[in-house]
């Protein structure tokens, strides 16, 4: 039934302005209107509980960055049965971010094109509103996305901020340098500079209490040295995973006006690059990293391509966008009965089934 009204209203936000659709549906989503998962909490069954590195996941369907970039809708978001959530992305200082419009529907193709330029409320409005959530409590991890600010001048010391004051707050943290829409942030990927970046990183995170698990996240452009400069840095500084991918550049084979819109491209066309990326990774990385597979999930099927190529869980963010945020738990759902089919009696087993 709320799945019917949710779709219902989808029909009525396609017609609006992307951005301004997508913040209707976090106001409904903060006032509980959204679609709602049984019990109000993480869709689950023996099959579907998974281990993504140190955290237990109810079930391995998440909700990737960029969704709920100020963690307004934290409670609503969980509700609808995804198995966990990246808030963010937060830069240290609250920043407008690009002027409007920045968010861009290719409906044709399945797929969006955004480059919003992490606009966002800065941390300690993040932190204020994660505390409360808390104490409120929440059904399922969530993990916050950590960039830095356009203007800073040592972007490698926001991220060691972020740590600093939001990591004690978090479920998991991910160092996100594989967004296209802030200038010269990708350079953060090359060797030098990624060995610093993790380096200063992974000494703030050891200066906490509890550290949580820390993920990189990679874009989906990066050719075979790149990856595997990544997959090195990754294992040397023991991080607790990799997230694959952010956006593309790309815009092969695109049939939309707005293909020619600058920013990242995400949704259907992202689905084979960012899977082929993630394979690529989980070659180099044998199991000794926890990975998440993200671009173009839009079905059970989908998301079970990403763990078969070695990823532990999958994110989704543009197809919710067309199919509402009840998909997350219907792919939940799907994936159960895809594992039943393939003889599998747990995610786990599935993960790296179709890798050499
Ligand atoms: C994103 N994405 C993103 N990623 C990130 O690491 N930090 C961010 O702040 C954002 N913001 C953002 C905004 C919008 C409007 C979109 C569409 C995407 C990228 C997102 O998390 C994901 O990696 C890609 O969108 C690929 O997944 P989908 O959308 O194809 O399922």
């Amino acid at each position: 039934m709320r799945r019917r009204l949710e779709r219902l209203g989808l029909a009525a936000l396609k017609r609006l302005e992307p951005e301004r659709a997508h913040g209707l549906a976090l106001a409904a989503l903060r006032h509980g209107l959204g679609p709602r998962a049984p019990g109000g909490r993480p869709v689950t069954s023996p099959r579907l509980g998974i281990r993504l590195g140190p955290l237990a996941l109810a079930n391995p369907v998440g909700i990737a960055a960029g969704f709920d970039k100020n963690g307004e809708a934290m409670a609503g978001i969980l509700a609808a049965g995804p198995g966990f959530l990246e808030v963010g992305a937060v830069t240290p200082l609250p920043q407008p971010g690009n002027p409007r419009p920045r968010l861009f529907r290719l409906v044709e193709d399945g797929a969006a094109i955004n480059r919003f330029g992490f606009n966002n409320d800065g941390m300690e409005a993040l932190a204020t509103r994660l505390t409360d959530a808390r104490a409120a409590g929440l059904p399922a991890p969530i993990g916050l996305n950590l960039g830095a600010n356009k203007t800073s001048e040592d972007r490698a010391g926001d991220y060691e901020l972020l740590i600093r004051r939001l990591g004690g707050l978090a479920d998991f943290l991910t160092v996100n340098i594989s967004s296209p829409n802030t200038e010269r942030l990708r350079d953060l990927q090359g060797p030098a500079a990624l060995d610093a970046l993790l380096a200063r990183a992974t000494a703030a995170l050891a200066g906490l209490d509890a550290p949580p698990p820390l993920f990189l996240k990679i874009a989906p452009d990066l050719d075979e040295p790149a990856l595997d400069a990544v997959a090195d840095a990754a294992l040397r500084h023991r991080l607790a995973g990799i997230i694959a991918t952010n956006t593309t550049l790309s815009r092969d084979g695109l049939h939309s006006a707005h293909a020619v819109e600058t920013g990242g491209l995400s949704g259907r066309p992202l689905l084979t690059p960012s899977t082929a990326v993630l394979r690529a990774v989980a070659i180099r990385t044998k199991s000794a990293l926890a990975l998440v597979g993200v671009g173009g999930v839009a079905s059970a099927e989908d998301a079970y391509a990403k763990i078969r190529n070695g990823a532990s869980a999958v994110q989704l963010y543009t197809a919710l966008a067309y199919q509402g945020l009840g998909l997350a738990a219907e792919i939940a759902e799907g994936l159960d009965r895809l594992l039943t089919r393939d003889g599998f009696a747990s995610v786990a087993d599935a993960v790296g089934a179709d890798l050499p």
